[in-house]
Parts: C-alpha cells; sequence; structure tokens
C-alpha cells in the first residue's frame, strides 16, 4: 500500500499525470521515404560541416551554446552559462548584461543601415508595400519608447500589453519596450477583448497598446472596440488600465465607429510629434531578466504567462535561425505566422532581426483575394525563404492546388510548424509549393520553449515526411512511459515525449504561478526534487510522439486537455466555461474532431438545466459565448446539445466518450459510467447528423487515432 508520504514524493499532478496507458499499444507506423537537400541548398548553408553535431555534443553540454550567446552583443560578457542552483528555474549566462532591441536594431546600422528589416504587406492589394529600414526603425523605436517612457511612465520590469494585428507598429512597440526593460505581453489580434482583459489582469499591466482597426479577408475590421472590453474586464477584476494607445491604420484617419475615452485612450500619431527625433538610451539589462510573456493553454481556465529571458531567449532565437532557418543577410525571409504567437515573436522578429535579415509581414488571410496571392508576394519580393503551418498548406492546396507554378519565385528553403503534417500534405508542399528545389524543416517545439526543440538540420540530415526529425543542436529529447522508463528508438510504442536537458531557450517560469510552472512541465518524471543536478528534470512537453529506428520523432499531438486547432492552442476548460456563461447551460464539454482542413476543430457538447428544451437558438448562444469571450478563432464546428453527460461515478465528464463518437471512432470502455446507456443515445445523434451533412470521416490515421484515444486523460 502507497503511504501519504510516498504519494507526495511521487512527482504526480492533476495537470500533468498523462495516463499512458494507451502508449503501450505497438502501432504499425508507416514508414516514409527520405528526401534529400538539393546540392544548390547544401552549398551555401550557414551548417554544412557535420563537425557541427560534435561541437553540439552532450559531452560539451552546456558550454555548446557559448555558440548561439556569441552571435550577440553583450555589454558585459557572462561568466556562467548555466546556473542550475535553483532547479528547475535555470539561468543562463549568467552574469552578462545585454539589451535585445540593441541586439535587433542597433548594432545592425553601421552595416545594414538602409538595408529592409522589415517590408509590410497590406492585405488590400492595390496598398503599397511599405519598408522600414534598419535605420527607419531605429527612429521608430526611439520615438515610441520615448513616448512610453516620458508619457506612460513605465520602466523596467513593468509589464505592458499589446493588442494588435500584423503591422509593423507591432515589432516597433515590442522593440521600444526591450529597448527599456518593460515586459512585453502581446496577445494575439483575433482573441477577444475578454482574453485580451485576463492577461491584462494576470500581468498587472497599466498600459494596452492596440489599433483602431485592419483588414481581414476584405473587411475592416473595428479593432478598438476590443480595446474597451479589455479595460472594462480589466476594471471590473480590479486591474486599472491607466492609458490605451491607439495606433491609426489609415495615416490621419480613426477608421473604428468607437469612440475615444477621454483622458484614457490616445493617437499614437499625435503623440509621437512630441517624441520626433528623440533617442532613448537601450537599458543593459541582466541576460536573466524577463523579456516578454507569452500566454498559452493549459489544463486549467487560467491561462499560462510563459516568461522568456533576455539572453538566453535571444541567443536561442539566433542561433537556431542561423542554422535550422538557414538565414542569410542577402536572404528575404518570410514568415506566415501571426506576431502574436510564440512563431511571430521568435521567427519573424526576435530571430531574424538579431541576424540583421529582411522580414517580411502580411496583415491578412493567406488566401485573399485568392490562392495565389502568397506566391504572388514571394516573386514581386524575392522571397527565398518560406515558413507557415500546415493548416496554410492545406488551405492553399484545397483553394488553388495549381497556384503555385504560376508565378516564378524560388524558394530554397521552407518550413512546416505548429501542427503534424500528413506526408501527403508535406508532399504537396515540396513538389508544388517548393518545386522540388527547397529543403523543407518540420520544426516541433511550443510557446514555452521558446525556439525549435526537433527538426533536421537542412543540409546535413535528410527529410522525411511526417517525421519533425531528432532533437535539435544541443537537445536530447526521450520518450518516457507511464512508469518513466525510456521507450526505445523503433519500438513502434508511443509515449510522452520529453527533453532531457536544458538550453537556453526553455521559459523561465509561468508569470504569477512558479508552482505550476513546476508541476506541469517537470514534476511528471522529476528523478529527485532535492536534486541540483539538470539530469534528474526532464522537461515535459505535454505531446505524444513515437521514435523511428532512425532517431526521427513523429509528434501525435497534446496529450492533455488543449485542443490544437489551426496550430492555436485551445484549453477544453477555456472553452467550457465560456459556454457556461449561456444561461441555459447545465454542463460542458469541449473535444477536438478532426478536420481536414484546419487539422482539429472544436466541438462542444452541452447539457440543459432542467425546463429548458434544446433548440437552435441556444447553440447559437453557445457559439456567440466562445467567439465573444476567447475569439474566431475558437468558433465551435458544432455544438450538439445532448440529454446528458456521460459521467464516472464520481461525476467526471467523460469527454474521452464523447471525442470518440465525434470522430466514428469507437468510445472504448463505458462500463465505468454512471449512465453508460447516455453514450448510445448522443452516438446516434451526432452521428446521425453528421451523416446527414456529408460529414462521415475519411479513414483517420494512426496518429489520429492515438490523438483522440489520448484525449481528455488527464484531469
Ligand atoms: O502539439 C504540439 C504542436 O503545437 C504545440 C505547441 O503549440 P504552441 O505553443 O501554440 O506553439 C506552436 C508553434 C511552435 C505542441 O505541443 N506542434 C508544434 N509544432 C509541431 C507540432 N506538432 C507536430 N509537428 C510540429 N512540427
Amino acid at each position: 500500500m502507497s503511504t501519504q508520504r510516498e504519494a507526495d514524493r511521487r512527482p504526480e499532478t492533476a495537470e500533468t499525470g498523462a495516463e499512458l496507458s494507451e502508449a503501450h499499444i505497438a502501432v504499425h507506423w508507416k514508414e516514409e521515404e527520405y528526401y534529400y537537400p538539393p546540392a544548390s541548398f547544401i552549398a551555401q548553408a550557414n551548417a554544412a560541416d557535420p563537425r557541427i553535431f560534435e561541437r553540439f555534443s552532450e559531452k560539451n553540454f552546456p558550454e555548446c551554446f557559448k555558440e548561439y550567446a556569441d552571435l550577440l552583443t553583450w555589454d558585459r560578457y557572462w561568466h556562467t552559462t548555466l546556473d542550475t542552483s535553483n532547479p528547475p528555474f535555470w539561468k543562463w549566462f549568467v552574469g552578462g548584461r545585454l539589451n535585445a532591441c540593441f541586439n535587433c536594431v542597433d548594432r545592425h546600422l553601421e552595416q545594414h543601415r538602409n538595408k529592409a528589416a522589415f517590408i509590410w504587406v497590406a492585405e488590400p492589394e492595390e496598398e503599397e508595400d511599405r519598408v522600414l529600414t534598419y535605420q527607419d526603425l531605429y527612429v521608430k523605436v526611439n520615438e515610441f519608447a520615448a513616448l512610453l517612457r516620458d508619457f506612460c511612465g513605465v520602466k523596467s520590469g513593468d509589464r505592458v500589453t499589446v493588442h494588435m494585428p500584423m503591422v509593423p507598429e507591432l515589432p516597433v512597440v515590442m522593440l521600444a519596450c526591450a529597448r527599456l526593460g518593460v515586459i512585453h505581453s502581446v496577445v494575439f489580434g483575433g482573441f477577444s477583448g475578454q482574453a485580451c482583459g485576463e492577461r491584462i489582469v494576470d500581468s498587472g499591466s497599466h498600459i494596452l497598446v492596440t489599433m483602431d482597426a485592419y483588414y481581414r479577408n476584405g473587411e475592416l475590421l473595428d479593432h478598438k472596440a476590443k480595446a474597451d472590453q479589455a479595460v472594462a474586464y480589466a476594471a471590473a477584476q480590479g486591474v486599472t488600465v491607466d492609458k490605451v494607445l491607439v495606433w491609426r491604420r489609415h495615416r490621419g484617419r480613426y477608421s473604428s465607429p468607437t469612440p475615444m475615452v477621454a483622458g484614457r485612450d490616445y493617437f499614437v500619431d499625435e503623440l509621437l510629434m512630441r517624441y520626433r527625433g528623440v533617442r532613448v538610451e537601450p537599458v543593459s539589462m541582466p541576460a536573466e531578466a524577463p523579456l516578454f510573456l507569452m500566454y498559452t493553454s493549459g489544463t486549467t481556465a487560467r491561462p499560462k504567462g510563459c516568461q522568456h529571458s533576455t539572453g538566453g531567449y535571444l541567443a536561442y532565437v539566433a542561433g537556431t535561425s542561423k542554422y535550422y532557418q538557414d538565414i542569410h543577410p542577402e536572404d528575404t525571409y518570410w514568415c506566415l505566422a501571426d506576431i502574436g504567437w510564440i512563431t511571430g515573436h521568435s521567427y519573424i522578429v526576435y530571430g531574424p532581426l538579431a541576424l540583421g535579415a529582411t522580414s517580411v509581414l502580411y496583415e491578412g488571410v493567406p488566401t485573399y483575394p485568392d490562392a495565389g496571392r502568397p506566391w504572388r508576394i514571394a516573386e514581386r519580393l524575392g522571397v527565398n525563404i518560406f515558413h507557415t503551418a500546415p493548416t496554410t498548406i492545406r488551405m492553399l492546396r484545397k483553394a488553388g492546388p495549381d497556384e503555385p507554378q504560376k508565378y516564378r519565385y524560388h524558394f530554397k528553403h521552407m518550413t512546416t510548424v505548429g501542427e503534424p503534417i500528413e506526408p501527403e500534405v508535406w508532399r504537396w508542399y515540396y513538389h508544388v509549393v517548393g518545386k522540388g528545389e527547397a529543403v523543407i524543416v518540420d520544426t516541433w517545439w511550443q510557446t514555452e520553449t521558446g525556439g525549435f526543440l526537433a527538426s533536421t538540420l537542412p543540409a546535413l540530415q535528410p527529410m522525411k515526411p511526417g517525421s519533425c526529425g531528432p532533437g535539435v543542436l544541443g537537445i536530447y529529447p526521450v520518450i518516457y512511459d507511464e512508469e518513466g522508463n525510456e521507450v526505445p528508438a523503433g519500438s513502434g510504442k508511443a509515449g510522452n515525449i520529453c527533453i532531457r536537458n536544458p538550453w537556453p531557450g526553455i521559459f523561465q517560469t509561468i508569470w504569477g504561478q512558479p508552482e505550476r510552472f513546476v508541476q506541469t512541465y517537470y514534476a511528471r518524471y522529476c528523478k529527485n526534487p532535492q536534486s541540483k543536478d539538470w539530469r534528474d528534470w526532464p522537461y515535459m512537453a505535454g505531446d505524444g510522439a513515437t521514435q523511428a529506428a532512425d532517431g526521427y520523432f513523429r509528434i501525435l499531438g497534446r496529450v492533455d486537455d488543449v485542443i490544437n486547432v489551426a496550430g492555436h492552442r485551445l484549453g477544453t476548460k477555456e472553452l467550457e466555461n465560456a459556454a457556461l456563461t449561456v444561461e441555459e447551460v447545465a454542463e460542458a464539454a469541449a473535444v477536438p474532431v478532426m478536420d481536414e482542413l484546419r487539422g482539429r476543430m472544436v466541438e462542444m457538447y452541452v447539457a440543459l438545466k432542467p425546463g429548458y428544451t434544446p433548440s437552435s437558438a441556444i447553440e447559437e448562444k453557445v457559439r456567440t459565448a466562445i467567439e465573444t469571450i476567447i475569439g474566431k478563432i475558437a468558433r465551435p464546428k458544432h455544438v450538439w446539445i445532448v440529454p446528458d453527460m456521460p459521467k464516472t461515478r464520481s461525476g467526471k465528464i467523460m469527454r474521452r466518450v464523447v471525442a470518440g463518437i465525434s470522430n466514428f471512432m469507437d468510445p472504448g470502455d463505458t462500463t465505468t459510467l454512471a449512465n453508460p446507456e447516455v453514450v448510445e443515445t448522443i452516438r446516434r445523434q451526432v452521428q446521425a447528423a453528421k451523416v446527414a451533412r456529408g460529414e462521415v470521416p475519411r479513414e483517420l490515421s494512426a496518429e489520429e487515432l492515438e490523438e483522440v484515444r489520448r484525449f481528455g486523460q488527464v484531469e
């Protein structure tokens, strides 16, 4: 019998206790063929000498990361590469001081003053591009930093929330914060006002930077309205936003119908007139000072503010941009992600700019006005490195399978990120988008990890469709089963993928929730909580994975209650809480359903309070609630009003069972349910409706089956 003390010592938590019984099922994964990088790519690659593997081998850990740190300019050089005295709160490059903005802007002026740092492409095709040279960026960042410091009174360590669309002013704001040592918290522009408000409250920001409007799918959307909602939400939670800084999408013209609030809201262009030509000294920050917060979803409703460091983070994104994105000074690099997500922070702004590259920003929807748009942009700007997510690739493939060949662009390198990519989609990306000329990297990583964790090194390791590849330089992944045993490569078994070692890009903590940080990511496989040896603290990523005999990983998706919709992480609890705000709803369960285009979509199951009858009006209320509380990306594919939820005898809703029904899978063992009879009722109701709509799914792949089986295993 295990005693309470033993249980205490066993590092298991509600948030991380992924049951891995399913992991023991050996699956016969189809092995894909290798693709080799073109000779032309190898000839110019930043990492073309295989001795790089030796430099980053485990015996050279952690000193190997000096190579990344040396890509930066330090005000004071560091003395300790890795400090492990307070696990798992690792500190990198201790003793060093630097400024992230100086590294991304000022230091390039001497050689690249008139080179484009950003080329911005507006969604309306007739609107002209805007080019910001490094000099332009320097001027704008200084002026905005002066405004923040002198008008808003912020100082290093304060948080500023930024809720903006894809415009060049967004990186200007980020870099201005970094210049002052102010911690920016960028909230994805597509998130609702309330979601922004929650993040304001959590981070304790008193300044919100926003924009009046932006274009999306041909429409000029009112964005300022969300600022009012965010501020009102924060006020109700006791956090006062003193100033709302509003950029204007069109010069000198306010494009939002939402009124400005006197004494609180200010037009940035008007304020900036006071700071014309002002220069602000970059504040020299300790390497481990926080650079930014990036919120992401977890198992509870409270989002996690992932806190990233200045020195470690910047070194890591610079190093991985150099070797894995293969960015050279003469390249034109385009990452189609939104800066409001980690991919945009690391691989649109900080990584490329640390290397002095030209980074393209696009405001709108990739398929607007048609599926040829990205290829026209690539041709016109001479883009040669292209970076996007499987969802976008699937959309472009469906909407315009032959479009790429109509345009004369040439990519040397392409990235896929954010979700597993189906080998078939990968091959279209390779042959049609890349015209067989480009190398592809499938980069697996997370908001928490700052930069890539697994990928092929493009000139030195062949590609394999559907597999991200081995751990990247200096990263040593391992797959553990339920008992903490290593799942061997080539066994065909799945388990929890973990990283055995710390690395410079790893986040430092969850803002304001250090215990949750330890519990969620480290407790599950910690070998000895007293130990100060990093070897005892594997990082648990929360993804299921298998490793082939060649060492390549195949990521199967989340093992916790997180749904990855079109590459965006949504927590089931957040979705369910939103549904529960609808008066008629008594219970709610959010589950993923495999979707041909978006990878996964959300389906909501709700049960009504007594006395209410199901209606399409209630379904619509649930949809609207989710859209207003979280954002449009979370809008469920279906809302199913069911007579009752399948529950365990202790009253826990069995999401796994309804997830099985939504995906036309066997719902698994239902004998432990308190109400097993309801399963068949729900199955008939839901599947009949789906069949009537022609939504009978294609056969699911082994990976997808595995993902649905594992879904909701965590309490
Ligand atoms: O499940 C994995 C999936 O996206 C999750 C991380 O999401 P987020 O923090 O929003 O960051 C997305 C951009 C890095 C992971 O836990 N994921 C990410 N990249 C891949 C992936 N799944 C499969 N293959 C990938 N390349």
